[in-house]
């Protein structure tokens, strides 16, 4: 039997596939028992702390409606209110917090910072997006592909056109490897050449024992047979310099109606973690506009058409969030 209890959820390759199937399981169960208005607070007199260097909508909210069903008290910290780094060493920061919190979750730059907090702490720590890995979006993704595709995981082809290099890339490809899955990082070259080489390659080796299949490629022919065109944003939080750079290489790559078409999937899912510039509503979709700069990586009609699942996919976070903690905690 699966025990997770007393385990911090870093990255997905901590984990083995019957611990990330567990997960999942949790994450379906837990969203069928809120459904039929059942509840059992598994997390009475727990209470956690939300640490956050970089902005958050969902992440934030699921961690925080989560705790909160189960019985959870929760504490945010943003970058400007505590002391953590500036005024005080992470290491001295995570041994306090570890003596007041049963658990952390953390949003930042470096990965290093949650492998660090967990090593000091003493407590679960839990990724909410690093700049190398967001392990809670993937449980989220997954449970919702397992809602709308008939086929198991590991039949399941997802095609990622944008920034190869990002965080939700690198958590796509582990997420993959570990469930078997046929993942495509569809990218200019540019952008390919600048991924961790060694990350990529354990994520290889780590495809290989679970029968899966993980490309990064250029070539556009790489959409035929996707179940999945799964989208970001160009240029990720801390990287807005790059926005005309990024818009420019990038652009061969928007997700449009052609691209669904190209999937030759009558069924092809439309997914997306959020947030995402799909039209120029947005301030900064709207500024860039004006001064010449199309930051859209998907057009507004494949985002709001029939086979895009992306709120459904915002819905899961919560659920899959409440698994990691139940998981982890209870
Ligand atoms: N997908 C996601 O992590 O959204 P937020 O940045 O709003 O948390
Ligand atoms: N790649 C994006 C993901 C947001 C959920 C970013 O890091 O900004």
């Amino acid at each position: 039997a699966v025990n997770l209890k007393g385990r911090s959820f870093l990255t997905l390759m901590d984990f083995t596939p019957g611990e990330i199937r567990y997960m999942l399981d949790l994450g379906h169960d837990l969203k069928s028992k809120r459904r039929a208005g059942i509840c059992d607070p598994t997390l009475k007199g727990k209470h956690i702390v939300l640490l956050f260097e970089k902005t958050s909508t969902r992440t934030r909210c699921s961690f925080e409606v989560a705790a909160t069903q189960e019985g959870a008290h929760v504490t945010y910290l943003d970058s400007g209110s505590s002391q953590m780094g500036k005024k005080e060493s992470l290491e001295d920061s995570a041994k306090v917090l570890g003596r007041f919190f049963d658990g952390i979750e953390y949003r930042g730059f470096d990965q290093k910072v949650v492998e660090d907090l967990a090593k000091y702490s003493g407590v679960p720590v839990w990724n909410g997006l690093t700049d190398l890995d967001h392990p809670t979006q993937i449980l989220a993704d997954m449970m919702t592909i397992e809602e709308h595709c008939a086929k198991p995981l590991n039949k399941v082809k997802v095609v990622f056109p944008g920034d190869v290099r990002n965080n939700m890339c690198y958590a796509w490809m582990i997420g993959a490897a570990k469930m078997g899955m046929h993942f495509v990082g569809l990218g200019p070259e540019e952008l390919a050449r600048e991924m961790d080489h060694q990350l990529t390659k354990k994520i290889f080796e780590v495809a290989r024992e679970n029968g899966g299949l993980i490309e990064i490629t250029d070539d556009m022919g790489c959409l035929k047979d996707a179940d999945v065109i799964y989208g970001d944003i160009w240029a990720s939080m801390g990287e807005e310099d790059l926005i005309p750079k990024r818009s420019e290489l990038l652009s061969p790559y928007r997700v449009t109606e052609e691209t669904l078409k190209a999937t030759g999937n009558k069924d092809v899912l439309y997914m997306h973690c959020l947030p995402s510039f799909h039209d120029f509503e947005t301030k900064l979709a709207k500024e860039w506009k004006d001064k010449g700069v199309d930051i859209r990586e998907v057009t507004d009609e494949v985002f709001r058409g029939r086979h895009s699942v992306v709120f459904d996919e915002a819905e899961n976070r919560m659920h899959s969030i409440k698994a990691v903690l139940v998981a982890t905690l209870a």
